[in-house]
């Protein structure tokens, strides 16, 4: 521990800490932009600059750590005058477009701007259109480069998070910004689309495509059979930007608010998640039975970030992906085919939707692979938990004056076991919960597999740090008794940890017969779709204990107890992996 003084408070912080962190100790707020604990401390906005007694010049407060005696001024008038400056300068560069900007309300430097009364001047448009690329605007992923910041964020979460890669600091001199890497196009770079870039970028320079506009043109069409369907996840985060009570925030208050906005049939992917989990689960107690997972694992193929992965960086593992459809797509097969079939609905004239926590689900719902009969896509629009928040906000829907109502019927049920998709861990919770019932025909007890969740970010294996470096693994693993026969497992989260698994097994150091991967750190729940916030605060565990609770408290923990599950494979399905579950919940690679 060390005693500093700071704005003319004696504290005693410890000893390895920043300025910054042990201002935040004290209570005091010191501006900044480009610091992300961990991921990104390159001192490269210069607003978090302080005086120090004893120092000619001001220094960036996430630099520099606090020594013993320190006398620090945050607030005195040469700081304020140089963060002012510096700010001016950043506005002169920013395309400032704060009505129309979707950060409007969550925008870091919008609020800086605010604070420090600045309005925004944007001098240097001619010299920032020399740094445009083009951009493929049909992308999941959508760049702004001039409203770019230049604070490498995005440049250090997709390297040290997820290991791709993509961004850099590009060109020379002047003309030097943020790009994508060798000069490539977006589509060719490895993209994963994860979106952990968006959620990083503290302006709206990252964004995700936005397609509500598709979905207001359906809604507002009387032709069209509007169908919906909501991701585990969406539960856990949605009300974060409404300001209102968690528990006004059910999932079947946004059941309601979905259908006062016009949807004809409101369906949670929970319930395909437990479809998924009968499909998965029979799969791999096949492919275990038939030795085929001998040598390498069978890999959860629920989350199109880590596919994307897979495909471009280890293409000779691809075949020892499940042949599952994630469960979006699963909802999206089904909608078009069984439900239109069912409710006596020309398929053409339906328009599916979903609500993902997620970027890359856009990308999958596009495949060719995920077209039904008619060569069109059983996914028609895909919004984020983000887009669907602007979408309320724009139809001034307040979730305050809405009834909760149930989900519609032939899928209304949904279990605890598919509401953990969306939380790391959770879908081979789900999968081992199924497993064992389907292997010994008895349910185990509900926690048996409780060995692969975590609680927080280190917990998982999963850290914006390099747990490694601390000799820890960076995925959890665990071994269960299946009916006599020990099946090994591991799951991890986050594409730099994927990374150094998939390593580990290629070169022999590790053996698993199932491994559950998801793209995002601490899975769906910290997705690219999900809500951002000015406080840089990482979210995606607290969500995931939001999921757990529910599963706890859910009156059906077993994905094969999901009785419209049941009453799906006694109508239609057969068993799982029958011939026409093969055609319509399955895929090729
Ligand atoms: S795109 Fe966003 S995160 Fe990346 S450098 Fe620019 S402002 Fe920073
Ligand atoms: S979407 Fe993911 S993989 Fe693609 S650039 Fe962003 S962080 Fe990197
Ligand atoms: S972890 Fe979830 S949110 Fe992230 S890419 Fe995968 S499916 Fe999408
Ligand atoms: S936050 Fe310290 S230099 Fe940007």
């Amino acid at each position: 521990m060390v005693n500093i003084v700071i704005n003319g408070k004696s504290i005693e912080v410890p000893s390895d800490i920043t300025i910054l962190e042990a201002a935040r100790i004290a209570k005091i707020e010191v501006p900044h932009l480009c610091y992300l604990k961990d991921i990104n401390e390159i001192g490269a906005c210069r607003l978090c600059v302080v005086e120090v007694e004893g120092e000619d010049r001001l220094i960036p407060a996430c630099e520099n750590k606090v020594r013993e005696g320190m006398v620090i001024k945050t607030n005195s008038p040469k700081v304020r005058n140089a963060v002012r400056n510096n700010l001016e300068l950043i506005l002169s560069k920013h395309k400032a477009e704060c009505t129309s900007c979707v950060r409007s309300g969550n925008c870091q430097l919008q609020d800086l701007a605010n604070d420090y009364n600045l309005t925004c001047e944007y001098r240097d448009k001619d010299d920032n259109e020399k740094r445009l690329e083009k951009w493929n605007s049909e992308f999941p992923i959508i760049r702004d480069a001039q409203k770019c910041v230049q604070c490498m964020r995005c440049v250090s979460v997709c390297d040290k998070v997820q290991g791709m890669h993509v961004w850099d600091l590009v060109g020379t001199g002047s003309h030097s910004h943020i790009g994508v890497t060798g000069n490539r196009l977006i589509e060719f770079a490895d993209c994963t689309e994860c979106g952990q870039c968006i959620t990083h970028c503290p302006v709206g320079a990252l964004t995700e495509r936005d397609d509500t506009k598709k979905v207001m043109k359906a809604l507002a069409d009387p032709e069209v059979v509007t169908v919906v369907q909501i991701a585990p996840a969406i539960r856990s985060g949605y009300a974060e930007s409404l300001g209102i009570d968690p528990s006004v925030a059910t999932v079947a208050r946004l059941a309601g608010a979905l259908k006062m906005m016009g949807f004809d049939y409101v369906f949670d992917t929970s319930f395909t998640a437990d479809l998924t989990i009968m499909e998965e689960g029979s799969e791999l107690i096949r492919r275990l039975q038939a030795g085929d997972l001998k040598k390498y694992p069978m890999f959860t193929s629920c989350c199109p970030g880590w596919i994307r992965f897979i495909e471009s960086q280890y293409p000779e593992l691809v075949p020892q992906l499940s042949s599952a459809k994630s469960p979006q797509q699963m909802f999206g097969a089904l909608i078009k085919s069984y439900f239109a079939e069912k409710n006596g609905i020309d398929p053409k004239k339906i328009v599916s939707v979903s609500i993902m926590p997620c970027t890359a689900k856009k990308g999958e719902a596009e495949l060719p692979e995920m077209k039904g009969e008619s060569g069109a896509p059983d996914v028609d629009v895909v919004l984020t938990t983000r887009e669907l928040m602007r979408m309320f906000s724009s139809e001034r829907v307040d979730l305050n004056d809405i009834e909760e109502v149930p989900f519609d019927s032939l899928f209304g049920e949904y279990t605890g076991a598919g509401v953990i998709f969306g939380t790391t861990g959770g879908v081979m919770e789900a999968a081992l919960r199924s497993g064992y019932y389907l292997v010994t025909g008895k349910n185990p007890d509900v926690d048996a597999f409780s060995d692969v969740r975590a609680v927080s970010f280190d917990d998982a294996g999963v850290s914006f740090k390099d747990v490694s470096e601390s000799g820890k693994a960076n995925w959890r693993e665990a071994t269960f008794d299946l009916a006599g026969t020990p099946l090994r497992v591991a799951v991890t989260s986050g594409l730099v940890n994927t990374r150094k698994l998939i390593d580990a097994i290629l070169a022999g150091k590790v053996s698993y017969d199932f491994v559950e991967i998801m793209a995002c750190p601490g899975g769906c729940a910290g997705g690219g779709g999900q809500p951002i916030h000015c406080d840089d605060v990482e979210r995606g565990m607290t969500r995931g204990a939001v999921l757990r609770d529910i599963d706890a408290s859910s009156a059906v923990r077993f994905s094969h107890e999901n009785t419209d599950v049941q009453k799906l494979y006694q109508d239609w399905l057969g068993t799982p992996g029958s011939e026409i579950a093969e055609k319509y919940l399955h895929r090729e690679y």
